[in-house]
């Protein structure tokens, strides 16, 4: 499986924080945002990842994750010149994703608690039309929203109603089999001229084989799309940090449990940034894995 990390557009309901920074760059708590959703895709074993952004953002993001072999994984980056919607990123991803499967994560989400990444696995092995994850949210009329029936397929699918029918927010991350490529050629831009993954999660829907997969309760998701809940995802992950003494979305952590490096691999990282709680937190956990 292929995966794709799609960190564009302009932030602008984060202005002016985003005015001359990429919001995937901006902080939660001790690493740039872009950290998070790249561990979801690393914690579900995906190890080819091609990373979209902005034509001033692509350059930074190359030199805060290079090619990714210092992770034992390989990084790839393509340009969005323009916001043209979330589905844009299998046009311009189909060369990366070929023949394969591919998860699908937007550069500013954050998913954290227990069993998640166990999640993650079981639907990367067995991926079958698409797989989405809902989220009660107070305000659906900011989100995606999807209805399920009782074995948790999509019956309805609805981005941003107005009166929306359920809660369930759908989160920004996807998982489909290679279909999406063709859908993604398939649809045409929206009123606000985009190409709306809503629109090729419906194609899935019609066919019978949209999923959703519910997070449970002790499962936290941020968009990180406000002020709001960009200084709630950094406390978040603050608190859980200094609480539990483990890190939230340390990629050479991932790593390394995931067997892509080696402890001394992890170990010589954490040394070139030892003068930082992170770097020191890396040597300190390399030889001492369970
Ligand atoms: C996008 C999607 C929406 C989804 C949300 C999750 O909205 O269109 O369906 O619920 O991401 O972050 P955006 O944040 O781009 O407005």
């Amino acid at each position: 499986m292929k995966g794709i990390v799609l960190a564009g557009g302009t932030g602008s309901r984060l202005f002016p924080l985003t005015r001359a920074m990429s919001k995937q760059l901006l902080s939660v708590y001790n690493k740039p945002l872009v950290y998070y959703p790249l561990s979801v895709l690393m914690l579900s074993g995906i190890r080819d990842i091609l990373v979209i952004s902005t034509p001033s953002t692509v350059p930074l993001l190359r030199a805060l994750l290079g090619d990714g072999s210092q992770l034992g994984i390989r990084l790839s980056y393509a340009v969005q010149d323009e916001p043209r919607g979330i589905a844009d990123a299998f046009r311009i991803g189909a060369d990366h994703v070929g023949d394969d499967d591919v998860a699908l994560i937007l550069g500013d989400n954050l998913f954290h608690g227990a069993g998640f990444a166990r999640r993650l696995q079981e639907c990367a092995a067995a991926p079958d039309g698409c797989t989405l994850f809902g989220y009660p949210v107070s305000d659906p009329e900011r989100y995606g929203i999807g209805e399920v029936d009782g074995d948790g397929m999509l019956v309805s699918i609805e981005e941003k109603p107005l009166r929306p029918r359920a809660n369930n927010a759908i989160t920004g991350l996807y998982f489909y089999d290679n279909e999406v490529v063709d859908i993604s050629r398939r649809i045409t831009p929206s009123a606000r001229g985009e190409l709306e993954i809503t629109d090729v999660n419906r194609e899935y829907l019609k066919q019978g084989r949209a999923r959703l997969i519910r997070l449970s309760r002790g499962n936290t998701w941020f968009d990180c799309g406000t002020h709001d809940s960009l200084l709630a995802a950094g406390q978040y992950v603050q608190v859980i940090e200094q609480r539990q003494g483990v890190r939230v979305a340390c990629l050479e952590e991932i790593a390394l449990r995931m067997g892509f490096i080696d402890a001394d691999a992890c170990y010589r990282l954490g040394e070139q940034m030892r003068q930082s709680d992170y770097g020191r937190y890396l040597t300190e956990i390399a030889y001492a894995l369970d």
